[in-house]
């Protein structure tokens, strides 16, 4: 989808509408007249002169899809049309970022600027009127972040719910990372190491690592077991038994985040063993309903996690008790999954309402990211996990009336293939959900 597509137009306008309107409620709200939001600015090394990757302030990207803008700030003033000044650097050191084009331009009073300090002169002047959200490291002078965080509360909250223009180019940024999880598992098939699967993924997402929106998590074998894997191994293994992708791709400031897990012999226990991760995924996915608690989502991931344990020979026990035990924990120590949207874990995932009241995990669940209940427009994870972890299972193992319910040849015999993950990302509707990564792999096809 260009910048230029014809969609768009009457897309974003109806974006706009809803973000004018959720800031007046926050400004209204919090007593404050206008809104600021600074890009934010490059950071440097310690001691060097070498910048850090870029990284756009979440709040701003909300407003226009320009994820590099460092130095430019957004102002809005309930009733007016927000001004983007905008810091187009004369600079012949660098590529300055581009001028303003396409769908979103006319939206916005635009303003270039040659320096940064050229701000000041278009940033009201009655500061302690204005909520500024942003990094510290974004003060101008007289004009410092203060983050009201009635203002932030508001708009976290109902950026959960995404408006059509979002879901529209959450819908491309799913597309672009079904393709290139294609082009990683034919380069895992050909027997690629870990770095050459990584570079086929970048090859056919066309995006940089920074531009990507996390770090890839590639995994051959028992690295599957390491849930945040990122050493990327040269060298291929000696053999291939098990590949585990998480990655995603970004479009216009939106993430996908999508994890599939391939055995290397589709024959094998290991993808019987897939197979019905992949109809329990299903299964919750097809529960990102409207009023569904998704705190109590995770905790029945674990009942049916542990009726497949049971099924696949892992334990001797029912899969009530290793509920109960914290057996299933040992298999699936995270959560289901997380809000998605302008950052990958998306913020505002255990707002209980839209002034900061919070709704706190279950016991026992210490690393869920996420406790809200699900609404229309929702994009959330559903990633349930099944990993043979060395670590925890020797707690396990050292618990001796729980090691008696496992059976350890069998656990043995998978942790050469390290874990499955199966990661959609889901959109909650009025009816039936929306599967926006199943339907990108539908639509990118086989290859
Ligand atoms: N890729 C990070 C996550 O799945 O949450
Ligand atoms: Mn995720
Ligand atoms: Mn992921």
């Amino acid at each position: 989808m260009d910048i230029h597509h014809p969609d768009l137009h009457p897309l974003f306008a109806e974006h706009m509408a809803t973000l004018t309107q959720r800031s007046d409620a926050a400004l209204a709200k919090a007593g404050f007249d206008h809104l600021l939001i600074p890009a934010g600015n490059l950071h440097y090394q310690f001691l060097d002169d070498r910048d850090y990757p870029f990284c756009v302030n979440p709040q701003f990207k909300h407003w226009l899809p320009v994820t590099n803008a460092p130095g430019s700030w957004l102002v809005y003033t309930p009733g007016r049309k927000p001004k983007l000044v905008f810091l187009q650097p004369a600079d012949y050191w660098h590529v300055v970022p581009e001028a303003p084009a396409g769908y979103w331009v006319e939206h916005f009073d635009i303003i270039i600027i040659r320096e940064a300090e050229e701000a000041l002169a278009h940033l009201p002047k009655d500061t302690d009127r204005c909520a500024i959200i942003g990094e510290t490291g974004s003060a101008l002078g007289p004009v410092v972040p203060n983050n009201p965080q009635a203002v932030i509360d508001h708009l976290h909250y109902h950026r959960m719910c995404k408006t059509a223009y979002e879901l529209a180019m959450m819908r491309v940024a799913s597309k672009i990372g079904a393709r290139a999880h294609r082009a990683a598992e034919a380069a895992f098939r050909n027997g690629a190491s870990e770095f050459d699967i990584h570079m086929a993924y970048l090859a056919s997402a066309r995006q940089t690592e920074h531009e990507l929106p996390y770090s890839n998590i590639i995994c051959l074998n028992e690295h599957a077991a390491v849930l945040h894997y990122h050493s990327l191994q040269h060298a291929p293994p000696a053999h291939r038994h098990s590949f585990l992708i998480d990655a995603g791709a970004s479009f216009h400031g939106y993430a996908s985040d999508i994890t599939r897990t391939h055995s290397a012999d589709t024959g094998d226990a290991f993808q019987g063993l897939i197979n019905d991760m992949d109809a329990m995924q299903q299964h919750l996915c097809a529960r990102v309903r409207a009023g569904q608690d998704y705190a109590a989502l995770h905790v029945d991931t674990h009942r049916l996690l542990g009726g497949i344990l049971k099924q696949h020979g892992f334990i001797r026990m029912s899969a009530e008790s290793a509920v109960e035990a914290g057996v299933t924990s040992t298999f699936f120590p995270h959560g289901l999954g997380h809000p998605i949207g302008l950052q990958v874990h998306d913020v505002a995932a255990f707002a209980a309402d839209e002034s900061g009241k919070s709704i706190a995990r279950p016991d026992g669940h210490p690393y869920l990211r996420m406790t809200r209940t699900l609404e229309p427009g929702a994009v959330v994870t559903i990633e349930p996990g099944l990993y043979f972890i060395d670590m925890l299972l020797a707690k396990l193992k050292d618990d001796t009336a729980l090691a008696r319910e496992i059976d350890w040849q069998r656990v043995d015999a998978f942790r050469k293939f390290g874990g499955i993950r199966i990661e959609d990302d889901v959109v909650c509707t009025e009816g039936e959900p929306e599967n926006l990564t199943r339907d990108a792999f539908a639509a990118v096809g086989q290859r």
